[in-house]
């Protein structure tokens, strides 16, 4: 890829940036499709933050993804915020045309579309458990209610937040019943037993922990676990599922589904089928690979 001065700039903006898996799948899609457009990564420390997406907006980049710390912090610097990502409460793909900066957040679209590609799941009528209260929780929740989710039940280590969650976005998501509670519920093989599908939105098992209590083996026959976790790419949990051949994925898709979307958002097309998934195959070292 060669950079000219008609290169058009897009990036991501996160403190840290280093680890960011984005610039590997996006430039692999410019390059594929023939874009000159570039993607680099912006380090950006949080009191830098309003300078930072002034600047970014004024040197004309076309957009750029947000990651930690600032999905949240950067909303009140926008001009614009899609109503989806209004409702979860954070943005990770941010739009600029014509110095005007409009955010959305495309998690929940990936988490919906690696759910179809990875498990043919489709929430449509059916009941979720999700495990987790926090960002990745809300734009899970908001996605699956949005993807036709009869029944979503938030389940987190501290119940309030749980609560706290579906009072923000059940009287805003018609047609979805929701309900929130503590972790204690999942040792009970009848509310287990009660769901098509389970999220795990948290960062257990990242550290080979697992969720005390939960067993895949209650689930019902044809349900299905989908781990937001990638690394390590098999779970404690994806284990257990593994060991009792029940549909499973881990948190890769989302990871490129999430940029699929964001890259349409910003070049009006989508990437290539694949492309950059095998982007991302061909840069992670063999064990994580999706
Ligand atoms: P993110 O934006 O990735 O969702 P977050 O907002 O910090 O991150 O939320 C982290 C979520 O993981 C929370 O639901 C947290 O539970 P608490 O609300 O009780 O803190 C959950 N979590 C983190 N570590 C956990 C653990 N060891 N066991 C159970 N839940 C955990």
């Amino acid at each position: 890829m060669t950079i000219t001065g008609k290169t058009t700039v897009t990036g991501i903006i996160g403190a840290p940036v280093a680890h960011s898996l984005s610039p590997v799948m996006h430039n692999a899609a410019f390059g594929a499709l023939g874009l000159d457009w570039v993607y680099v990564p912006f380090p950006v420390p949080p009191a830098r933050l309003e300078a930072a997406v002034a600047g970014l907006a004024a040197a004309g980049v076309a957009g750029f993804n947000v990651t930690i710390p600032h999905k949240v912090a950067i909303m009140p610097f926008l001009d614009a915020i899609d109503p989806d990502a209004e409702l979860i409460g954070a943005v990770n793909t941010v739009l600029v045309r014509e110095g005007r900066l409009t955010g959305y957040n495309t998690d929940g679209l990936g988490l919906v579309a690696a759910l179809a590609g990875k498990l043919t799941f489709d929430p449509r009528g059916k009941s979720v458990l999700v495990l987790g209260a926090g960002g990745a929780a809300r734009s899970a929740v908001v996605s699956l209610a949005r993807a036709g989710a009869v029944r979503v039940h938030v389940a987190n280590r501290t119940t309030d937040a749980a609560v706290t969650l579906v009072d923000l976005v059940a009287g805003r998501l018609e047609g979805t019943a929701f309900a929130a509670g503590s972790l204690d519920a999942l040792a009970d093989p009848a509310f287990i037993g009660s769901f098509d599908l389970v999220v795990n939105t948290t960062s257990v098992g990242m550290s080979g922990d697992s969720f005390s209590g939960l067993d895949p083996a209650l689930l019902k026959s044809g349900a299905c676990i989908y781990d937001m976790v990638y690394a390590p790419p098999v779970t404690p949990l994806l284990a257990q599922c593994g060991a009792h051949g029940i549909p499973c994925a881990n948190g890769l898709g989302m990871l490129v589904a999430q940029g699929e979307a964001a890259f349409r958002i910003w070049t009006g097309v989508a990437p290539p089928e694949g492309c950059m998934e095998r982007a991302l195959a061909a840069f992670l070292p063999e064990p994580c690979k999706p």
